[in-house]
């Protein structure tokens, strides 16, 4: 199980120091601390390389830009994530394509530039409330996923998240069934575009409103590898609360 935390638009410097400081009085195993991973906003990612020393758990950015320099004022460059070792990136969460109107193109263009990199993609896709009611889910599924990994090689490592737009931020869990559903679509996904090995390998982590007491029967599902986690990741006992009661 991988357990990742999208802290978005919170946690400063110190408030990610603090986290970092609970963290480690709450004396998670070195293995266990290996299968998290953690995404602060870009502010605050020195803070928490600094803060994470001595701890084995992964670090990444929200978001990169589509080029890896030049002018391009606001955006946060490839090489800088690549000089600070970072190996994770998040690409594609429901928030960027809806408030910042990426598309999929743009989405393609940043798994693009990640293939010759060190750094992985997280990929986030998901189907909107709309688009589930009108039974267009896995075709939604299939259009996000068949664009971003055009170009991306089977040697290229990624891992999935599967974040139903309508179960971000609302407290609406998609149930464990039907999340696993979605899961299995993806996963035969990856078999049929790339094959056996590479959907076995590929990690399918759930998102949208991951809690302590919805981890335990999502974590049951075959086909749930982890979980990105927004509100709840935001506090080290509710973190710790998902880890604990997740089945591995
Ligand atoms: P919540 O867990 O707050 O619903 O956020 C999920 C998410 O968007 C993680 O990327």
């Amino acid at each position: 199980m991988i357990f990742a935390g999208n802290w978005k638009l919170n946690m400063g410097p110190k408030a990610v120091q603090n986290f970092f400081k609970e963290f480690k009085e709450a004396n998670i195993n070195e293995e266990t601390q290996k299968q998290c991973y953690f995404f602060p906003q870009n502010l605050s990612l020195s803070s928490a390389i600094a803060a994470a020393e001595g701890l084995n758990v992964n670090l990444g950015s929200q978001n990169i830009a589509a080029e890896k320099s030049g002018a391009f004022t606001g955006e946060n460059s490839l090489e800088v994530l690549e000089e600070l070792k970072l190996a994770y990136c998040l690409i594609g969460h429901s928030e960027r394509r809806s408030i910042f109107k990426e598309d999929l193109n743009d989405i393609r263009a940043k798994m693009n530039l990640l293939n010759s990199s060190a750094v992985s993609a997280i990929l986030c896709i998901g189907e909107s409330l709309e688009e589930r009611e009108a039974g267009k889910t896995n075709e939604v599924l299939k259009e996000q996923l068949e664009t971003a990994l055009l170009e991306v090689p089977e040697t290229k490592d990624f891992i999935l998240a599967y974040e139903p737009v309508w179960a971000i931020g609302t407290g609406k869990v998609a149930s464990p069934e039907m999340a696993e559903e979605a899961h299995l679509f993806v996963r035969n996904f990856l078999k049929e575009k790339y094959s056996e090995e590479k959907a076995k390998n590929t990690a399918i982590l759930y998102g949208g409103s991951v809690k302590p007491e919805s981890s335990k029967g999502l974590s049951q599902m075959p086909n749930i590898d982890g979980f990105l986690i927004g509100g709840a990741s935001l506090k080290v006992d509710s973190f710790k609360g998902i880890i604990d009661n997740s089945e591995s």
